[in-house]
């Protein structure tokens, strides 16, 4: 009996491939810049699975050079990089990473929020420059982080996993989000459930946690973003596309929000320049980035292949009717 081939557009990590190597022929691309989507292409035509990053489209364009596909595996929870309607057409199954990321992306909105609120960016700046005079009353003076309300805009694993950690703080915690949690989740996290605009008008601290969809692409325009308070910060960990950007700079600008601290952006790896202003923390999408997570993350992906070829349904399965095809 053949090995499945696989085609991994990264070599992912040594318990990953050991999972993979065990049961699958695979390919894996090992050059240091990324896959050009020509060399995608070309690479996946004989292939019965992928495994892939958010950074590859898998869409029309892509099932079609793909004519023996049947499982594409994202490395990441966010599957916004896969067409889901042409994948189960096809009957390509898709799966994603939920969980494992959590407690970690909700660690590094906090090493944003911060950041931005103590000036963090500014503060290393000036240290390294060769230009620090000593200790000043003033100097780079932020914002307390303790006692302040925080506005969680999405309340699922990660929004969850931030407003725990706000305990410590002392914090008041506010969330919006479609459905609203179950009561004793609310007692628990001691969070109150508010609509959206009252809680941007009541947060000083807005962290955003929801996925990419049709109906939060844009969620922070300007009427949104006018409704925070003047000292109020952005954080976005989510996806940047949930963020009008050219609207964000004019908030800035304007002094309409007192800062925002990002690691997601409209059109990665782009970085609006209005964007690079002392009171905006940048990270390169980096949320997730722990060396145990992402070993878990990539793992996660190489074990829902090997259950599809085992004749099992992958946990994780994004598109469970792709699998009638099967
Ligand atoms: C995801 O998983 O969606 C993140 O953006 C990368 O970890």
């Amino acid at each position: 009996m053949p090995k499945p081939r696989v085609l991994a557009t990264r070599p992912l990590f040594p318990a990953a491939q050991q999972i993979l190597n065990g049961s699958c022929e695979v390919e894996y691309w090992t050059q240091p810049e990324r896959i050009s989507k020509e060399e995608l292409f070309r690479r996946i035509t004989d292939k019965e699975a992928l495994v892939c990053l958010l950074t590859e489209k898998v869409d029309d364009e892509l099932l079609r050079a793909a004519p023996k596909l049947r499982i594409a595996a994202n490395v990441a929870v966010g599957f916004d990089n896969i067409d889901l309607p042409a994948c189960t057409k096809r009957g390509v199954v898709a799966t994603n990473t939920p969980g494992v990321l959590d407690e970690t992306t909700a660690d590094f909105a906090w090493t944003l929020l911060m950041a931005v609120a103590r000036r963090l960016g500014e503060g290393e700046t000036l240290a390294r420059s060769g230009n620090w005079k000593g200790w000043d009353l003033d100097q780079l003076v932020g914002t307390d982080v303790w006692g302040k309300t925080l506005g969680l805009v999405g309340f699922g694993r990660i929004g969850r996993a931030v407003a725990r950690r706000a305990a410590g703080f002392q914090m008041k915690v506010l969330y919006a989000d479609a459905i609203r949690a179950p009561l004793d989740i609310e007692k628990n996290l001691k969070a109150e459930h508010r609509d959206l605009n009252t809680l941007l008008a009541e947060s000083d601290f807005v962290s955003v946690h929801v996925p990419l969809l049709a109906e939060t692409r844009g969620l922070f325009d300007a009427p949104k973003l006018f409704r925070m308070k003047p000292t109020a910060f952005l954080i976005n960990t989510s996806r940047g596309p949930v963020v009008d950007e050219a609207a964000l700079v004019h908030a800035l600008e304007s002094g309409k929000i007192a800062g925002a601290a990002l690691d997601v952006y409209e059109n990665e790896p782009f970085i609006h320049p209005g964007l690079k202003r002392p009171n905006v923390v940048l990270a390169p999408h980096l949320a997730s980035g722990s060396l145990e997570t992402r070993t878990k993350m990539a793992r996660m992906a190489a074990e829902g292949v090997v259950a599809l070829f085992k004749g099992q349904r992958p946990a994780n399965l994004l598109n469970p009717d792709a699998l009638k095809a099967h």
